[in-house]
């Protein structure tokens, strides 16, 4: 198959991380770009140039396509131009309430689609969905779209599975640099339209069916869950007897059968993915009758790493709730400002249960404002790390900010009432720290 640049006139239903990053992505690549979203604020925001999330990048790239006349925006599907070629579905798929992924916004936004297809009469029209969606989702949205068109000119429209595997807090990096490209589709002619579509980014192509690359994505996101619970769970056998973990990580990571990434032992994982899509693939998979055990198990070693904590709190201090507390690092992960399933509030809400009376400060880079209300109210939350940290009993490093390993011995030893640090993502200095007088924790390492 050619990987010919043929530029194309597309469109982005979604204006989140993964749309805003493939619309403004693909509009670099020469693609003439519309990126629509049913929130007008959001939309607003966009027109004016602002993007409005903490996303690396991301700024100048739609800034400089805009300028470009390659990307524009719009409220909703029906600004969509009639020589549209490809649509790219990418509204969230976030948690319904019994953990299945809720179409609710994606099959709403294909209604919209339905109409558009209808009355728009574009000759052909790819579909792909970029959205992380339950296996067999692209059949039955080709199936709906189709059903809106006379028999005679439903080949007019034809969906396909195209996987996102970008990371936020570097989505702009990911989607130059993939890993790999997933094309799932049912048609060759789709295939070639996709393969344009990407022509000028790196990484191999794979070429499949549409369940496959749907499963694809829910499968990559349950192994990396699997991956980091698993060394969570070693971390915690090498507390137990002495080993340090980070010279396990360092081992397996070397064995190029493993890799040497998603080994890092912390307090779990969580954010708008990981959490939701092992939760919705353990759901999916036990309907369709071969339960993943290992990934339920996942799951249930991600709730523990809280707990965890918790207990190393309770063996190094005396009065755990009569003691006041730092927490640095409140977003799911550094580098964003993402609140969405972080570990930082189930280590809140854990401590407050287990500790009542016990004081928490909190403090994170980027997501002051968007921890305000997911918090719990009795948090404090501070401006920086040395307000956070002033006059506290212990410490505790959620995410690995670069900023917090710039703090020194010194200043732990200056601000705060007694100095010991239980450091969540092995980031700062331990040994350094204790030689002058910080009592500093690792995850996975003796104590
Ligand atoms: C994840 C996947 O990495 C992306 O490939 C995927 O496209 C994305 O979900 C998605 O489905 O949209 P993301 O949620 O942005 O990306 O975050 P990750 O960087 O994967 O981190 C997830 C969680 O795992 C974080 O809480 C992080 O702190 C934790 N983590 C990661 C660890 O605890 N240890 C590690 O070694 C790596």
């Amino acid at each position: 198959r050619t990987r010919e640049a043929r530029h194309m006139k597309i469109a982005v239903a979604g204006a989140g991380v993964v749309g805003l990053a493939s619309a403004a992505g693909f509009a670099e690549l020469g693609h003439t770009a519309i990126c629509v979203d049913i929130d007008k604020e959001k939309i607003a925001s966009l027109q004016r140039g602002v993007v409005p999330y903490y996303e690396p990048g991301l700024q100048e790239l739609t800034l400089r396509n805009m300028a470009a006349g390659r990307m524009r925006f719009g409220t909703g599907i029906h600004e969509i131009p009639a020589d549209t070629e490809v649509v790219i579905m990418a509204v969230g798929t976030p948690s319904d309430p019994d953990g299945d992924l809720s179409l609710t916004a994606f099959w709403a936004a294909a209604d919209e689609l339905a109409d558009w297809i209808e009355k728009c009469a574009c000759p052909a029209v790819v579909v792909a969905v970029k959205s992380t969606v339950p296996v067999g989702t692209a059949d039955s949205l080709e199936e709906k779209l189709r059903m809106r068109l006379p028999p005679s000119e439903s080949g007019r429209v034809d969906t396909a599975s195209v996987p996102e595997f970008m990371r936020e807090g570097s989505a702009v990096k990911d989607f130059f640099e993939p890993a790999r490209l997933i094309i799932g589709s049912a048609s060759a002619q789709t295939a070639e339209r996709l393969t344009s579509l990407h022509a000028g980014l790196p990484g191999r192509v794979i070429f499949t069916d549409r369940r496959s690359a749907e499963l694809s994505k829910l499968a990559a996101n349950a192994f990396l869950a699997v991956k980091i619970s698993f060394s969570n769970e070693v971390a915690v056998l090498c507390e137990q007897i002495g080993a340090d973990y980070n010279d396990v990580a360092g081992v397996l990571g070397s064995d190029p059968r493993i890799g040497p990434h998603f080994l890092g032992a912390g307090l779990g994982f969580g954010g708008s993915c990981l959490p939701k899509d092992t939760r919705a693939l353990v759901r999916f998979a036990e309907r369709s009758g071969a339960p993943q055990t290992l990934v339920e198990a996942a799951i249930h070693v991600n709730r523990q790493r809280t707990e965890r904590i918790a207990h190393k709190l309770e063996e190094a201090l005396d009065n755990p709730g009569a003691s006041t507390i730092a927490l640095l690092g409140l977003a799911f992960k550094a580098g964003t400002d993402d609140m969405r399933e972080a570990p930082s509030v189930r280590l809140m809400e854990e401590l407050m249960r287990r500790f009542p009376g016990m004081e928490l400060r909190a403090y994170d880079p980027a997501s002051t404002e968007a921890a305000r209300g997911i918090v719990p109210g009795q948090v404090r939350i501070c401006r920086s790390a040395e307000e956070a940290l002033r006059g506290a009993d212990g410490a505790i490093l959620v995410t690995e900010w670069p900023e917090f390993g710039k703090i020194r011995a010194i200043d732990f030893r200056n601000w705060m009432k007694r100095p010991i640090i239980w450091d969540g993502r092995n980031l700062l200095d331990a040994d350094e720290l204790n030689a002058h007088g910080v009592r500093c924790i690792g995850t996975g390492r003796p104590i």
